[in-house]
């Protein structure tokens, strides 16, 4: 007898050919975090989704406290106690913070829905999470980071005593992780349990009781998050072991061509005297806490907002920008943060994704030279490594990590010649990462590709760049070679 708070016995699930889950037998105790780890496209958002009545397995039985449960939507699933945190914000826009936090939780007296009651309860859930959001506001004023917050304090306006947190630090900051976990321990505290999904392992190894393992769709193991380490972590997912390969930074040379060269530059209320220059091939990581103006900044390089002052020249003369459509044409692109919102095509293929904007490099005389773009497409599926059924499947029947790439991969076969990229990695698992950097370093030599590497992730921009600056409050607070930083002095920076 197994003393399981919620359990999938043989569950498995496919999705046409895609076989996402095959066989998987996981369960849950009272007062446990149970970490799920594995690479993109493993099949912990299948899974997940299952557990919460989105999804229904093809074949496999779930249990809670013993008993077998049948989910057919959400709704039942969240009758038995069992609510989801999703990948992706899924909030309404332009209803109020509390009005999400309290959709189908609404208290009734009689049988009226009672306002002031159901939106006492929502400040209460919200107050759980976080006392900074002002419940009365539209959610689409939120950052994203926030709009998380919210989405969690839905998931606890359930009184759900199963929670399933898929990624949900990935967009928020160190304040609001910290607020997170502090939520999390007192919600074990009281009994409750959570399965817990996340690309960060450090906060695996600090936050959960276990962690089972998912490798292409089958449970491979168990790991003890008082005995593993990161590498075992990750050698587990990967089934092989996963290098970071040669990251030495690299120094550029005085000479070295000035391409992008940015001077006092001011948003007001914004950012304000940013100044630095960014040479030919290099590699220019930007940290900084969220909210200290980096993806500010960015935007209006980028022509999507106005600046109040400075310059920005391009290759030696002023750039001229004035909208995103003059800085693509000198060759200047900028990869969002927002996947969902500014990132994906969702009614489009996987293809049409990754070629939509650089379809002028494949017009032919009288027609499009299809097959030469089919063959560039696939070449970037295969070293991305993107896993995926077809390239005219659409984009949304990708898991989350595996959509990220195919967008890194849009802005890599454009041949441009400077790329700002906004927290690219998000989502995405250890060992893509390193291709990852490690593609970027080979098209930066190899082209003279030169980029800005925008990454709340320290570690990685330590990795990644030539040259590091520190944003914090809209001030560049340094601009520190790669090889003589460190974490530590970065934070440091980052936060004086
Ligand atoms: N609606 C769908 N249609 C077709 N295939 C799907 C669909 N949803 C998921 N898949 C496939 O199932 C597999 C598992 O996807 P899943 O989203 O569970 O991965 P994941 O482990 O959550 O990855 P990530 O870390 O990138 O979020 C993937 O190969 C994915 O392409
Ligand atoms: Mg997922």
């Amino acid at each position: 007898m197994n003393h399981f708070a919620f359990e999938a016995r043989s569950v498995s699930r496919s999705f046409g050919v895609v076989q996402a889950l095959k066989d998987v037998s996981i369960g849950i105790r009272p007062g446990e975090i149970h970490a799920l780890i594995g690479e993109n496209g493993a099949g912990k958002s299948t899974l997940m989704n299952i557990f919460c009545g989105k999804l229904q397995p093809s074949e496999g039985e779930l249990f809670r406290n013993g008993a077998k449960v049948s989910f057919h939507a959400p709704i039942d699933a969240q009758r038995a106690g069992v609510a989801i945190t999703p990948q992706e914000v899924n909030l309404v826009p332009n209803l109020s913070v509390a009005e999400n936090i309290m959709l189908g939780a609404h208290l009734t007296r009689g049988i009226a829905i009672d306002w002031r009651a159901t939106r006492k309860a929502a400040i209460d859930h919200l107050h759980t999470v976080d006392d900074t959001i002002d419940p009365r506001v539209p959610v689409s004023t939120l950052s994203k980071a926030h709009q998380q917050l919210v989405q969690i304090a839905r998931a606890a306006a359930t009184d759900a005593k199963i929670l399933i947190f898929d990624e949900p630090t990935a967009a928020l900051t160190y304040r609001e992780t910290e607020k997170l976990y502090a939520y999390l321990n007192a919600f074990r505290a009281a009994g409750g349990s959570a399965f817990y999904i996340s690309h960060r392992l450090d906060e695996i190894l600090d936050l959960s009781d276990r962690i089972s393992v998912l490798r292409d769709g089958r449970f491979v193991g168990e790991l003890d998050p008082s005995q593993a380490s990161k590498d075992d972590m990750v050698r587990m997912m990967a089934g092989r072991l996963v290098g970071k390969g040669n990251a030495a930074p690299r120094l550029m040379p005085d000479g070295a061509e000035t391409v992008l060269k940015v001077s006092s530059l001011t948003r007001r209320g914004e950012f304000e005297n940013v100044s630095f220059e960014l040479r030919k091939g290099e590699i220019l990581g930007v940290s900084g806490l969220v909210g200290s103006g980096r993806t500010e900044v960015a935007k209006c390089i980028f022509g999507l907002t106005r600046s109040d002052a400075g310059d920005i020249e391009l290759y030696g003369r002023p750039s001229g920008i004035g909208a995103p459509a003059d800085a693509i044409r000198q060759g200047l692109v900028y990869l969002p943060e927002e996947r969902k919102q500014e990132g994906i095509f969702p009614l489009l293929s996987i293809a049409e994704n990754m070629a939509l904007p650089n379809l002028g490099r494949f017009r032919g005389i009288a027609r499009m030279r299809s097959g030469e773009m089919f063959a560039e497409v696939q070449r970037l599926v295969s070293d991305l490594k993107i896993k995926i059924g077809h390239p005219r499947d659409r984009i949304t029947s990708l898991s989350g990590g595996n959509q990220q790439k195919v967008i890194i991969g849009r802005w890599l076969m454009k041949n441009s010649r400077i790329l700002i990229m906004d927290e690219p990695t998000r989502g995405i698992d250890v060992a893509a990462k390193f291709e990852i950097q490690r593609q970027l370093r080979m098209l930066t030599e190899s082209t003279g590709l030169s980029i800005i590497f925008i990454s709340s992730e320290l570690e990685e921009v330590l990795d990644v760049s030539d040259r590091i600056l520190v944003m914090h409050e809209g001030k560049v607070k340094g601009i520190f070679p790669a090889g003589e930083a460190t974490q530590e002095s970065l934070l440091q920076a980052a936060m004086s």
